[in-house]
């Protein structure tokens, strides 16, 4: 991708220059002072009309992405599968169609299928937003990252990340690792074989399986949940043995000689991948991560929006 190539929706992270990544976090800095003043909102989309489509459960994102449309000015259409037709065997692209003849004009997507946005984006005419797509791509979250370790550190370039948990099943890592390295930051994977893809190595990542090494590496520790909804098999003997291995906890960050950052996308299984001493710490940003999240989504939808991306 070229760095003044305009894009009409956002897929993946994959597709995305580093210009991009920058225009979108310069334009959430303006947001991000916007919602932090007196006036929360501005009408920049208030003749666009935004479908929230989630085929899949969340909290955050789904929040997330409401608070931005309307601080943006757009009107919003939630939906959700679980109270629609799709429960008596309406297809996706119907769904969508019969949606958009409503005149909207952008999609906001999460779906259980990897690629189900892609596939979207062929068959309709609307601009289309991943809100997470299966085990594929998770793009506002890792835009959210990295704006959050930008914050943090002044910048992402040279930083070095370590993404530690259940790999094979996590969009968030696959989004985090295109746009940590798009960014000039090092990226390394941690967690037990069985929960690492075994071709990894080919995106250009480290690959740990011992948690103390990888904490001794990192300046920045990105915890996942062990993705218990999409595992189709034992990947490793018991919760409580897999907490003891790759489970944060003061202890082990005591043992370190220097300050990192803790962040982890949500939700949490506190006393699982991280204990709550540790989520509720200083080391801890989970919370501006989630804040940060409306600003950048806010970004996204408005550079979009106003096909300026
Ligand atoms: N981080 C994230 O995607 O959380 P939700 O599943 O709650 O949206």
């Amino acid at each position: 991708m070229t760095a003044n190539a305009p894009i009409k929706h956002l897929l993946g992270i994959k597709g995305l220059s580093e210009s991009h990544i920058q225009t979108i976090f310069e334009t959430a800095d303006n947001f991000k002072t916007l919602i932090n003043g007196p006036v929360k909102k501005t009408p920049a989309l208030r003749d666009i009309t935004i479908a929230n489509l989630f085929f899949e459960n969340s909290t955050r994102t789904r929040v997330s992405f409401e608070l931005a449309e309307k601080r943006l000015g757009a009107d919003t259409i939630n939906f959700s599968s679980s109270s629609s037709s799709v429960k008596k065997g309406e297809t996706l692209i119907d769904t969508v169609n019969n949606i958009l003849s409503m005149k909207v004009d952008m999609v906001v997507m999460r779906h259980p299928a990897p690629g189900a946005c892609v596939f979207l984006s062929k068959h309709i005419d609307a601009q289309i937003v991943n809100a997470g797509d299966g085990t594929h791509e998770h793009p506002t979250q890792a835009l959210l990252d990295a704006y959050s370790i930008r914050e943090q550190y002044g910048d992402v370039a040279g930083k070095k990340v370590v993404i530690i948990g259940d790999i094979l099943h996590s969009r968030v890592a696959l989004s985090n690792i295109y746009c940590l390295q798009l960014l000039g930051a090092e990226v390394m994977v941690c967690g037990p074989a069985t929960l690492i893809p075994k071709h990894i190595h080919a995106l250009g990542v480290k690959v740990s399986h011992n948690l103390e090494e990888a904490l001794r590496w990192c300046d920045v520790a990105n915890m996942l949940r062990i993705q218990l909804e999409r595992q189709d098999q034992r990947y490793f003997p018991s919760l409580k043995e897999y907490s003891r291995l790759y489970g944060l906890t003061m202890d082990k960050l005591n043992a370190l000689d220097k300050e990192i950052c803790i962040m982890h996308p949500g939700p949490i299984n506190r006393g699982v991948e991280i204990s709550s001493d540790v989520a509720d710490s200083d080391h801890s940003i989970i919370l501006q991560q989630v804040e940060n999240g409306v600003a950048v989504r806010m970004a996204v939808l408005f550079l979009l929006g106003q096909q300026r991306l």
